[in-house]
């Protein structure tokens, strides 16, 4: 059994996860919790890299500016910097643990590794290993983690909701087996690391995204979300219904990679003069109004010009798997479409991780910390993930054991809700939100979206309450709430901003603009 007293318990293994559990595990007791669902988890699928000063000719300053700028007004500069000044030592880092960064075969090269572009940034800075960068990373630190003596690593749980106490703390959480039977986990500290909310969403750039269950269950504790209407769509997701979702990364587009539109020309370079690397909002936004113009269900992305020796090997993983739905990306462009990649918005924390609740901790997509503002930049995602996990690691390590006030408590119920339904409940609060909360939002779909999904709340609270825990249950109570709260900060922010775009508000309305702010108990006066 656990020491309660010291333990940290990381729910998530993602990079972020694995990252704290490593920096702490020589100084404090670790239960890793991985449900085996994360193995598809975002940070796997990551293909682009990792957003960093490293070459010479580079500079802080540099990545600050284009980060502001991708923020489109909203980033907490201070975030910003902080991350930006991490990226140079989280990379040595992760190089000194065997992570298989591409080399770059320049003989003149003055950064032993290639470093390639993405949207929104001035300068070649970001670190890759090949186009599946995500894996190579989460690779080489689950190793280190399966070996480290003090890390307990449970794949066999998943946690359902957080255990607070009469002092406001957070104290571990509830989780289920594989069976279903119900398992506390008490610890001193806890920290989310449980990913995003793209799952709110229809189409999606991974296979089975997070639906916002952290941040959900940290609000279930008094947490402030802050940011949840800036959900980012990646612009180009393979355009494959028969297939699963499969991203083609922006590293395409930054290596020399053309969007075409249904007669085959460029469309971008009249849209905006970065053209197809314009930040994510920009190139989104108008490849959606292409799509609109044209009437068609995607738009092209074509990489014939860079030659087929070039595609094949800076873009492996891509180049294969397209071969596998049949199409040969040397030689034909390739169908894309915008589809939910990346919660820009999330539990609020300081720069240390640390939640407004007291011993609660959120790290990597499930936090909000200011970073990515209205829009996030490009590969700065799992440089976020790196710096802040270091951060909430230096902090935990420092960290006084917990007393022992009283725990809150929790009284299931035993009547079933079937997993049928619970999914079949999901998929309708998923097409609510992919028809009135997506890359283009009305005042008139988000009153519709509001209304919806009180009703479907309204259908579904009273069975919560005496309803057998089940984890389809959870993650649906989860989502719909968290989709209520999304659509709250949507429709209370009266201007258009990043990738928060309604046409029935002004393009940067509020001179002075500030992160939306979201409590749970801010649904109870949305019923009213
Ligand atoms: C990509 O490779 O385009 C995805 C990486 C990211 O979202 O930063």
């Amino acid at each position: 059994m656990p020491d309660s007293t010291h333990e940290t318990l990381i729910i998530g293994g993602g990079i972020a996860g694995l990252v704290l559990a490593l920096e702490i595990a020589e100084q404090r007791p670790v239960t890793l919790l991985q449900p085996s669902r994360d193995a598809l988890g975002a940070s796997r699928w990551a293909q682009g890299g990792i957003a960093a000063v490293l070459s010479p000719d580079d500079d802080l300053e540099a990545h600050v500016a284009d980060t502001l700028v991708a923020g489109d007004g909203l980033c907490d500069e201070a975030a910003v910097r902080f991350t930006v000044e991490q990226g140079p030592d989280a990379i040595a880092w992760l190089l000194s643990l065997g992570v298989p960064f591409t080399p770059d075969p320049d003989p003149e090269a003055r950064y032993p590794y290639h470093l390639t572009r993405e949207g929104g940034h001035g300068a070649r800075r970001i670190i890759h290993a090949d186009d599946a960068t995500g894996r190579a990373v989460v690779e080489t630190l689950r190793q280190h983690v399966e070996h480290h003596p003090h890390i307990r690593l449970r794949t066999d749980l998943t946690a359902i909701g957080l255990i607070g106490d009469t002092a406001g703390q957070c104290r571990g959480a509830r989780c289920l087996d594989e069976q279903g039977r119900l398992v506390e986990l008490p610890a001193a500290d806890t920290v989310l690391a449980t990913g995003g909310a793209s799952g709110l969403f229809r189409h999606t750039t991974s296979p089975d995204p997070a639906c916002g269950e952290g941040m959900l269950m940290a609000a279930e504790l008094g947490a402030e979300l802050m940011n949840l209407e800036f959900q980012q769509f990646h612009p180009t997701c393979l355009f494959d219904p028969d297939g699963p979702p499969f991203l083609i990364s922006e590293a395409v587009r930054g290596e020399g990679g053309h969007l075409l539109d249904a007669e085959g020309h460029r469309f971008m370079p009249e849209v905006d003069p970065r053209a197809e690397l314009a930040p994510r909002d920009v190139v989104a936004r108008a490849i959606d109004a292409e799509m609109q113009r044209s009437g068609r269900e995607h738009v092209w992305l074509d990489v014939r010009h860079l030659g087929e020796d070039a595609i094949r090997q800076h873009f492996p993983t891509i180049h294969a798997h397209c071969a596998s739905r049949g199409i040969d990306i040397a030689h034909e462009p390739i169908p894309v479409v915008p589809a939910a990649h990346y919660s820009c918005g999330g539990v609020s924390t300081d720069l240390e991780g640390a939640t407004t609740v007291p011993r609660l901790y959120a790290v990597g997509e499930v936090a909000g910390t200011g970073l990515h503002g209205a829009n996030r930049m490009a590969s700065n995602s799992l440089l976020e993930c790196l710096a802040f996990a270091r951060s909430c690691a230096r902090r935990l390590r420092q960290a006084a054991p917990a007393d022992s006030a009283p725990l809150t408590p929790w009284h299931p119920g035993t009547s079933l809700v079937p997993e049928t339904e619970c999914r079949t409940l999901l998929a309708e609060v998923r097409g609510i939100m992919s028809e009135n909360v997506a890359i283009v939002r009305h005042d008139a779909g988000l009153a519709t979206a509001e209304r919806r999904l009180a009703e479907l709340a309204e259908r579904l609270a009273p069975r919560i309450a005496g309803a057998t825990p089940s984890v389809a249950l959870a993650r649906l109570w989860h989502a719909l709430r968290l989709a209520r709260l999304t659509v709250a900060s949507a429709r209370s922010r009266r201007e258009s901003r990043g990738l928060h775009f309604n046409p029935d508000c002004p393009p940067h309305g509020d001179p002075a603009p500030q992160p939306s702010r979201v409590h749970l108990s801010d649904l109870v006066s949305l019923n009213d």
